[in-house]
């Protein structure tokens, strides 16, 4: 580990270089690189069972590469990507019954809130923004960036967003709603058809940075309760929405996208970008990546409909077989899991994840109420799994 390839050496001028004068070999990269590689922890190994991401898919790796070199930020030079972006935003949109879907493709979740909260700051003028406090951090990104002002509300008992709050929060200030479908800490859903009936011209984005891969393929299995349904833009309210493709989507990294209804021009993000090859720049990027546009492209359409609902399927049922075995370990699940997210009620949840690091698990948790946390990825095989509860059966009887 940490074989160094830089050196300090300085300038006539006393600028002090850590880039080398003359370059190293190849090979000698190369081993600078596997050391840097045995430093991280694979998601093949199984082990990593608190993360959103997960290997991608061969065929979004392949195309990735091949589209490495294509910056999607000055499109006249790539027009070949912005067709496959528009063909990504329209698959999408079908997911979550958008038909005439408009949209970017960005770095992430995070750059699609950010980007959301901008265009309804523009088209209201107003400055309030609704959020459950389940909501990811990313809000608070987007609310301090944009000079917003935070109105964060409670959850019910099933950890949605509260209609008592936002019935008692909405006034003519709020510029927007921001609900989740698939929280990050329970994978559940906000009541979006409940709060579309409450907001009058208010409009709702919805972050299905998770949820957005999950819950179209859960509705077609039939796996989702009633209580969920009516999440997506079938709700007239619903003016945009957050999707990652590079979660449950097994595209590469960085590949989000930003899907908008139209209508929504006037506050599109639009500033003139003169010396490139198309006169108007439309995304918080200068340069983004082709290659996360072709990656989420080729998994997509290789993998269909039908290879999703068979990813969704599988991570489902391990997550039902981590609820039964948790079960037997007397440890509650914190709700009955909407998706392939579980907590289990714990009351010192930092020790056991500490412990449970020290034996190589990544797991995670949540400081309210107090859980540990587990995303049961498509990287997170049975075998992990058992290997995992035998480790944590043993560290909850204190070995
Ligand atoms: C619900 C939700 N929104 C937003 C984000 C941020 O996504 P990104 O890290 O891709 O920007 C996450 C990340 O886990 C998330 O779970």
């Amino acid at each position: 580990m940490n074989r160094l390839l830089i050196s300090i050496s300085r300038s006539p001028h006393g600028r002090a270089f850590l880039m080398r004068k003359k370059g190293v070999s190849r090979e000698e990269v190369a081993h600078r690189l596997d050391d840097a590689m045995s430093g991280n922890v694979d998601f093949s190994s199984g082990r990593i069972m608190g993360s959103m991401c997960t290997s991608p898919h061969p065929m979004a790796v392949e195309a990735h590469m091949r589209f490495v070199e294509s910056n999607l930020g000055n499109p006249g030079l790539c027009e070949g990507t912005l067709e496959l972006e528009r063909e990504v935003i329209k698959m999408l949109g079908g997911l979550v019954n958008l038909p005439d879907p408009h949209g970017h493709f960005l770095s992430g979740a995070t750059e699609a809130n950010i980007t959301a909260m901008y265009i309804a700051k523009k088209l209201t003028g107003r400055r309030k923004v609704i959020f459950p406090r389940s909501a990811h951090f990313s809000v608070h990104k987007a609310i301090d960036l944009m000079n917003m002002e935070p109105v964060k509300i409670g959850l019910d008992d099933d950890y949605r967003l509260s209609m008592d709050d936002l019935e008692d929060s909405l006034d003519d200030d709020v510029a927007m709603v921001f609900a989740v479908a698939g929280t990050t800490e329970l994978g559940t859903v906000d009541p979006i058809c409940m709060i579309g009936d409450k907001v009058n011209d208010v409009p709702i984005h919805v972050d299905a940075a998770f949820g957005g891969f999950v819950l179209p393929f859960l509705e077609e299995l039939g796996r989702v309760d009633e209580r969920f349904l009516g999440w997506d833009f079938s709700v007239e309210e619903v003016s945009t929405m957050a999707m990652d493709p590079h979660k449950m989507g097994l595209a590469t990294i960085p590949s989000g996208a930003l899907l908008k209804r139209k209508g929504l021009e006037k506050g599109t993000l639009a500033v003139p970008s003169p010396y490139l090859t198309m006169p108007i720049s439309y995304t918080l990027s200068g340069t983004r990546a082709s290659g996360a546009v072709a990656g989420a492209y080729a998994v997509m359409t290789h993998l269909g409909r039908e290879g999703y609902l068979e990813v969704v399927r599988s991570v489902m049922d391990e997550t039902t077989y981590l609820m039964k075995r948790l079960l037997e370990l007397s440890m509650e699940p914190v709700i009955d899991p909407v998706m392939n997210i579980l907590a289990v009620h714990h009351n010192d949840p930092i020790s056991v994840q500490e412990r449970m690091r020290e034996r190589g698990w990544f797991i995670s948790r949540i400081e309210d109420p107090k859980a540990l946390r587990f995303v049961i990825m498509p990287h997170v095989f049975r075998g992990a799994l058992d290997d995992m509860l035998k480790d944590l059966e043993e560290v909850l009887r204190g070995v």
